[in-house]
């Protein structure tokens, strides 16, 4: 099996395999580096979005994709339910150390220390997420300081992928990015969530986990996994 994994800029990721498309919190519409490189949300045809906590800058596209392509939404649960109210059908509901068997594969969600609302409204916890696709696995750690657990989550479910963000402020920073990827122990790590706006603008470079190898994307850039 073979999987393209397609940065859409922020922490906006697609996985296609082939016959599924999972969109992971894509925020295209307003997002500096998806307009910058051209990317559209009219360009994601997802059969499943997921979503790592309800910040608007995660959120993003959902509706408007979710309601064209029909795509199943997997999510905390205050955001399944916000969502039912917003008319979308198919909505797949979890909760941090749960774990859901999709279509594609499985999906489990973890914690993550950060705050998730929308508009207001409170959207349940924040969730890093473990998505088994096309015979890989990637940790999306979503927003998150650091947490020691990150060790266990590596040891629990072996990705072959980390998806960290690195923007610092809202998240963690390069330096502790690093420290997590070097207790998550991917086979890659890809960093996110930086350079979208001045505030978590920060020298990418700065991210240099201890023997791991890393694979910065520009927004619209795929990584092939065969
Ligand atoms: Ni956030
Ligand atoms: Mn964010």
């Amino acid at each position: 099996m073979s999987l393209k994994i397609t940065f859409q800029g922020h922490a906006a990721f697609t996985f296609e395999t082939g016959e599924h498309t999972l969109a992971v919190d894509p925020f295209i519409t307003g997002n500096p580096l998806a307009e910058a490189a051209g990317l559209t949300r009219e360009s994601i045809s997802a059969t499943h979005i997921a979503l790592t906590h309800g910040h608007a800058d995660h959120v993003g596209d959902t509706l408007e994709i979710a309601t064209r392509c029909g795509s199943q939404l997997i999510a905390a649960f205050e955001i399944c339910e916000w969502a039912s109210e917003q008319g979308l059908e198919a909505v797949n509901p979890g909760n941090p150390g749960g774990r859901i068997d999709t279509d594609f594969g499985w999906i489990a969600f973890t914690q993550a220390f950060h705050s998730s609302s929308f508009e207001g409204r409170y959207m349940g916890m924040p969730c890093g997420l473990l998505i088994n696709i096309g015979g890989t696995t990637v940790y999306h750690a979503g927003d998150t300081g650091l947490f020691s657990d990150m060790a266990l989550i590596g040891e629990l479910y072996k990705p072959d992928i980390a998806i960290l963000p690195i923007g610092d402020r809202f998240t963690m920073g390069p330096e502790h990015a690093s420290r997590a990827a070097e207790m998550i122990k991917p086979g890659l790590a890809i960093p996110c969530h930086y350079g979208t706006w001045p505030p978590i603008d920060i020298d990418p470079a700065r991210f240099q986990p201890n023997g791991i190898d890393v694979l910065r994307l520009g927004a619209g850039e795929s990584h092939v996994v065969d």
